[in-house]
């Protein structure tokens, strides 16, 4: 079970004016998550090792994670997708619709589960399970962000780079409704930009 108790970006840590109209504050800095990322990885490579894995990462809330991830991975892996994402405005329906299947042969194998964040636990329950379906050797499972205090269904997770408050947050590939995706830091939404 790895540490999530790095310390979040002091308060002093400045919004770049250009998102300073929409971020509140910054969470967690470019460079706090390079250097986390790099300890996750050296994790996951110390317990993988010797056997080749299969990478599953879901979309869209992945795309830097990951990126980040794997480069700091030198062992051999395979990586597939699998597109996710809740119907409706709001999380609370706890409906999935899969937009991506996944594509390889999972059965058999050591499989990473990657997500950006683990709120009320509904999406990884469900993806886990249709995972498991496909028979797989054992699902080790991967999340950048863990806002524990929102967990409506428990989930056992193997990494976590950061554990947060319960706070909007964007960025890093985390979005508020497909926005904010670019930016370099993971920061916390102003709740007026959500509540309109
Ligand atoms: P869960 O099913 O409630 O665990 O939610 C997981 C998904 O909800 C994540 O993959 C995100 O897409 C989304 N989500 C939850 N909290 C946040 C947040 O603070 N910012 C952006 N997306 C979030
Ligand atoms: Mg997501």
């Amino acid at each position: 079970m790895s540490k999530a108790f790095t310390r979040l970006a002091p308060a002093a840590t400045p919004v770049p004016p250009r998102w300073r109209k929409d971020v509140e504050r910054i969470l967690i800095t470019d460079a706090m998550l390079a250097r986390r990322i790099r300890q996750v990885a050296g994790e996951i490579q110390r317990d993988f090792q010797g056997r080749e894995m299969v990478v599953v990462s879901l979309l869209n809330g992945t795309v830097m994670f990951l990126g980040d991830l794997i480069r700091n991975l030198s062992i051999p892996l395979r990586l597939d997708f699998m597109g996710v994402s809740s119907y409706g405005a709001g999380t609370e329906s706890g409906e999935l619709v899969y937009t991506k299947e996944l594509r390889l042969d999972v059965r058999g194998r050591d499989v990473l589960l990657v997500d950006d964040i683990l709120d009320t636990g509904k999406t990884l329950t469900r993806v886990r399970a249709k995972l498991q379906a496909l028979k797989p050797r054992r699902i080790k499972i991967c999340v950048l962000l863990d806002k524990p205090s929102r967990r409506v269904e428990p989930v056992k997770t193997d990494y976590v780079g950061f554990a947060i408050p319960d706070v909007f947050v964007v960025g890093y590939g985390l979005d508020y409704a497909e926005r904010y995706r670019n930016l370099p830091f993971v920061g916390v939404l102003k709740p007026e930009m959500y509540r309109r």
